[in-house]
């Protein structure tokens, strides 16, 4: 039973642990009905904690079968069990503690913890797991080396698996084996795993810097070890690049990544022994999309590059969650714009980063990347934690130079390897190698609220003389009134007639290690500054935030013509793309305007024109064009309007939907001419150019079968013709999205019978009905929920239909009469006893209640009809509560 009442904990209450671990041995029996866990603790008392300090393990949902202390069972009066732990009076300084628990895998429909997924046993004990497997000191600052013992029937789980070396192995009476696996590395209790089941595996080698041979290999269901190629050819670019581009070596001599298919998150990054949802690791041409190759790529460098960021050095605590998370994010996206377009990569973390960080600092669960208190540690696995804490890391970088970045994190990794630490020390080690003062760069890790940047400029032309003024400031959020200035980079360039100018910065040294004069970072410190620039011969427009250098909304004042100038001439690739949806936006809004008043629409000719100019500009980057001529999302264009009006899902969504069309009739010429012109012959293959070319080429296909009923055409062609599942279902959803009704039947069932027998193309599948932007997605929703193919206990399903609905579809989702959100809060109470995490995440589109202009009322009751619930989580009450918490002070002014 769960208290009624969380309770929230403090960063400031942070205490040193009291007992040690020197060593942990641990015995699995795994059962069909239950499992056995004997736990062999040598534990010691810390140096400097009371002699008479209790020990205290954590301990959820266990059944205590025998405890006893070096070697004598306890009596009952010695100890206490509770909901959350068990307690032991009085202990020596050091001692051997032994607990028997049982547990029950197979009903832990939680997915923390150890559990069943399909026929094998898994774990995932990232942050809190563990202590649902047996009594332990579960904190990531006390660290251990783990020896495993996993028994179970052999012919059902012929794999046994645990993190490091296999120590042993042999088989037992009763057509039982077991297997012993001991980690040399000392470890937290979140990076522990076990794997047990029928499983086949692709095999590798990696031969490291200083010549070792390392065994890599990936293990899956029988049928799908022809999806795992991939994934290794990722590992092993990710090995070579961690060597290369930050000087880490593996350091055991086996990698083993596991796929499962029941699994809350992605991928886990345990130590030896990585655990991947089974959609993060398997690809195949035919199965498998461009985004979705790329996607297994990051992911598996991401959980690889925890093994120095996170497992080698840890967290002190969950509070220094984005010390590993945010770093690593930052080293992914480092890892995969060195492995193709850097320019695309970065423009699909700024679309992340202003769609759904932008909008959780901007709403009741705004938390600074190291947030100061938490109610339940699974709430803050963030956008802000792991995307603007990333964007941290990547302003230290900026702000230090490649160099002495590398110099820090070498200090970092030296310094404080096997230590569980601070975002203090990640920040004070880029200090002491670099020279660099960072006092005031830490804010960033306490103020949340996105920092605005004002910049005004003026023009002396007899002087030659060009100044910015800048302004910055940062909007309140919960529990923090007002903020002090940030350090922010503002990488920038100035633009004239016949490109990029020169740029001589009054009262600053040129920098001798930048060949190019034409960009500089201008280090903002203060709530206002003003930067002076000579020697400039006509009148610029200023190139701003190249590369989204600090993650800030800008405010300039571009005039259209601006845009369209840094969008056709600017160096910056960042720029072009930014400013080409600037000036998209611009248009959507006129538009939108013109809806409101009930006006003729007019699509300004400057957009089509743009338009038609990047579409025959062959010399850029196919992949770019297509994200340039990608029209903001409505999302996006909703977070905007919560500046401002707040937003109208229908009208931004028509608005949008008018450009759309407009561009498509405009520029049906070119549009056609480059969709035949990037037809391919050559076997598929996840290479930049090939995705790059499909991209182009199927943003080109939605343009035309949006507007033009002929070219629907195109779609069906190439739905039947398509050698690979990107071209597949970019086709499929043009036909289901601007289709006649009985194309998009046909051509949904015939994907349902092509594809039945794969579960991951199958979640595609739900997930474009559930984007549907015709008809009446929500009934189809509710229908799919009783298909036999979904599964209410698979997140995967989950998310594919009920998140894509409520997070892609916003016209259906906020439908005026409240049924979206009736159906979120059905789905939120249905799941809530069963996957409390998986729960809590799917709340969080009703907690945006307030960008939503005339739906906030629908919104809330929706959220205090959850609050009602009985026995809820600790993981939903605490959204639910900040989310009507910060209704209050609103309702008093004049909504
Ligand atoms: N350590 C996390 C997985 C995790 C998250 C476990 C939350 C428990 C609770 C892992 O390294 C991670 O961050 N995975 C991401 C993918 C990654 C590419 C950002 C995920 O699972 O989404
Ligand atoms: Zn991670």
């Amino acid at each position: 039973m769960r208290s009624a009442n969380p309770v929230a904990i403090y960063l400031k209450d942070y205490q040193l642990p009291s007992y040690l671990l020197e060593s942990t041995d641990l015995h699995f029996e795994l059962y069909e009905d239950y499992t056995l866990v004997h736990s062999r603790l040598q534990l010691r008392r810390s140096e400097d904690c009371a002699v008479d300090a209790p020990l205290w393990l954590h301990g959820e949902g266990l059944e205590l079968l025998a405890v006893s202390l070096d070697g004598e069972t306890l009596p009952l009066d010695r100890y206490t069990v509770t909901d959350e732990g068990l307690e032991v009076a009085s202990v020596p300084e050091r001692f051997l503690l032994e607990c028997s628990t049982r547990i029950l895998p197979q009903e832990n429909t939680a997915l923390d913890g150890l559990y069943k997924s399909r026929s094998m046993f898994c774990t995932q004990c990232e942050a809190h797991g563990f202590r649902k497997i047996t009594y332990y000191l579960d904190r990531p600052d006390v660290m251990s080396v783990f020896t495993v013992t996993i028994e179970a029937d052999k012919s059902r789980y012929p794999v046994l698996l645990s993190n490091g070396n296999l120590k042993a192995c042999d088989d037992i009476e009763g057509g039982r084996h077991r297997a012993t696996w001991h980690d040399p590395f000392p470890k937290p209790a979140y990076l522990f795993a076990l794997v047990a089941g029928d499983l086949h595996f692709i095999e590798d080698a990696f031969r490291t810097c200083s010549g070792r041979d390392v065994c890599l290999r990936i293990y899956v269901e029988q049928k799908d070890l022809g999806k795992c190629d991939h994934a290794m050819r990722s590992l092993k670019h990710s090995m070579r690049w961690d060597e290369e581009v930050y000087g880490r070596e593996y350091d055991l001599d086996i990698f083993n990544i596991v796929a499962v298919d029941d699994f809350n998150m992605g991928a886990m990054e345990n130590k030896g022994l990585n655990i991947f949802n089974s959609s993060c690791v398997l690809c195949s041409p035919e199965t498998t999309t461009d985004q979705g190759f790329q996607r297994v790529e990051s992911i598996v460098a991401h959980e690889y590059f925890h093994n120095w960021s996170g497992n080698r050095v840890t967290c002190r605590d969950w509070f220094q969650l984005s010390l590993k998370e945010g770093f690593t994010v930052f080293r992914d996206a480092s890892f995969s714009a060195d492995m193709g377009s850097a320019t695309v990569r970065r423009v699909e973390e700024v679309n992340v980063l202003r769609t759904s960080q932008f909008a959780e600092d901007a709403g009741p669960m705004a938390h600074p990347v190291r947030p100061e208190s938490v109610i339940e540690i699974n709430n803050f696995y963030t956008v802000t934690v792991y995307e603007k804490g990333a964007e941290l890391v990547r302003m230290l970088h900026t702000l230090l130079g490649p160099e002495a970045f590398r110099r820090g994190s070498d200090l970092y990794f030296e310094r404080h390897d096997g230590q569980a630490v601070t975002c203090e020390d990640f920040v004070r080690a880029m200090e002491d190698a670099s020279g660099t003062d960072l006092v005031q760069f830490r804010n960033w890790y306490s103020q949340a609220g996105t920092p605005l940047l004002t910049v005004r400029d003026e023009y002396d032309a007899d002087a030659g003389r060009y100044t910015l003024h800048v302004t910055q400031s940062c909007p309140p959020t919960p529990g923090q009134a007002s903020k002090q200035p940030f350090v922010i980079p503002l990488a920038m360039g100035l633009l004239g007639e016949a490109g990029n100018l020169p740029l001589h910065l009054a009262n600053a040294e040129p920098d001798p290690d930048t060949a190019d004069n034409t960009r500089c970072v201008l280090v903002l410190d203060q709530a206002q500054q003003s930067f002076v620039f000579e020697q400039v011969k006509e009148k610029p427009v200023p190139s701003l935030l190249r590369g989204f250098s600090a993650p800030v909304r800008l405010d300039y004042g571009f005039t259209k013509a601006d845009l369209y100038a840094l969008m056709s001439r600017d160096d910056d690739g960042f720029v072009r793309w930014d400013s080409a949806q600037a000036l998209a936006t611009r248009v959507i809004q006129d538009v939108e305007k013109q809806i409101q008043g009930s006006a003729t629409v007019v699509v300004d000719p400057m957009l089509t024109g743009a338009w038609r100019g990047l579409l025959s500009d062959e010399s850029i980057d196919p992949a770019m064009v297509a994200e340039m001529i990608t029209l903001p999302g409505e999302n996006y264009l909703a977070e905007l309007a919560s500046h401002t009006a707040g937003a109208n899902v229908d009208t931004i969504h028509n608005a949008r939907w008018a450009v759309q069309a407009e561009i498509a009739r405009t520029c049906s010429g070119q549009l056609l001419e480059t969709y035949h012109r990037l037809a391919q012959d050559e076997p598929y293959a996840p290479s930049a150019d090939q995705v790059a070319a499909r991209s182009l080429r199927n943003t080109c296909l939605e343009y035309l079968g949006c507007a033009l009923g002929v070219h629907l055409e195109l779609a069906l062609e190439q739905f039947d013709t398509a050698s690979n599942m990107t071209d597949r279902l970019a086709a499929l959803r043009v036909i289901v999205f601007y289709g006649e009704e009985a194309q998009r039947e046909r051509a949904l069932d015939q994907f349902y019978r092509d594809w039945r027998h794969d579960t991951l193309v199958i979640n595609q599948w739900f997930s474009l009905q559930a984007a549907m932007p015709l008809g009446d997605t929500l009934a189809r929703v509710r229908e799919l929920l009783l298909h036999p193919a979904f599964d209410l206990r698979n997140p995967n399903k989950v998310r594919a239909l009920v998140s894509v609905f409520t997070g892609q579809n916003p016209v259906h989702f906020h439908r005026v009469d409240g049924q979206g959100y009736q159906f979120l809060g059905d789905m939120v109470a249905k799941l809530d006893g069963s996957n409390p995490q998986l729960a809590s995440r799917l709340v969080v589109p009703l907690t945006k209640w307030h960008n939503y202009r005339g739906r906030a009322d629908l919104m809330c009751a929706q959220l205090e009809r959850i609050a009602l619930l009985p026995d809820l989580s600790p993981d939903v009450f605490e959204l639910v509560k900040k989310s009507l918490d910060a209704r209050e002070p609103a309702q008093a002014g004049s909504r």
